[in-house]
């Protein structure tokens, strides 16, 4: 698919079917993921690749607006001890945000469908997250990003408004 199709096409879907992706496909969205930019190129980040019923359905749980029924999530977290000093910190977010999108768009391109669903800066979805994983204090899940094979298309669209657009010429 071309670039322009696959940033088009991207949508959120929140209805899968039961086929199980393929883990040449899991391989291959971790790959995007990773290619993505980050502050002094820290890659301050962890991807939890999540199959496991038992956890998928505590992860389910774990956050309101996250209960889709699939067979794989990933979950994006800001690992802290890799990220930039005091103040820098906080880049880890747009370190894991550009690589979420990454994830996304490769999903696009292989015929997945995915939603990101947002933990960070929500506390308690947070340590519910934690918890489920086991993580470290020095770990931070960004989202819970749900996975599978499409049962639902909603339109590919272009949100382009130029009332958001400022030419300084
Ligand atoms: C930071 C962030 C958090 C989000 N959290 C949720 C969520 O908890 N549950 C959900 O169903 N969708 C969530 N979404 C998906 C948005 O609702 C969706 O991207 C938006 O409505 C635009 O629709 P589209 O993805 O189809 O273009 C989130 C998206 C972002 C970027």
């Amino acid at each position: 698919m071309e670039l322009k199709d696959v940033l088009q096409k991207r949508r959120s879907i929140r209805k899968f079917k039961d086929d199980p992706v393929p883990e040449e496909y899991v391989s291959e969205l971790l790959h995007a993921a990773m290619s993505g930019p980050s502050a002094c190129n820290r890659t301050p980040w962890d991807f939890y690749v999540i199959t496991n019923e038992e956890a998928l359905a505590k992860l389910r749980k774990a956050a309101r607006y996250s209960k889709m029924e699939a067979k794989l999530a990933i979950v994006v977290c800001g690992n802290l001890s890799k990220a930039l000093p005091s103040q820098l910190a906080p880049f880890w977010i747009q370190d894991c945000s550009a690589a979420t999108e990454n994830l996304l768009l490769r999903a696009t391109d292989l015929g997945l469908g995915a939603v990101w669903c947002g933990i960070h800066p929500m506390k308690r979805a947070e340590k519910n997250v934690s918890e489920i994983l086991g993580l470290s204090e020095k770990q931070v899940p960004l989202n819970i990003i749900y996975l599978g094979f499409p049962a639902e298309e909603p339109e590919a669209r272009d949100q382009f408004n130029e009332e958001n657009v400022h030419f300084i010429r």
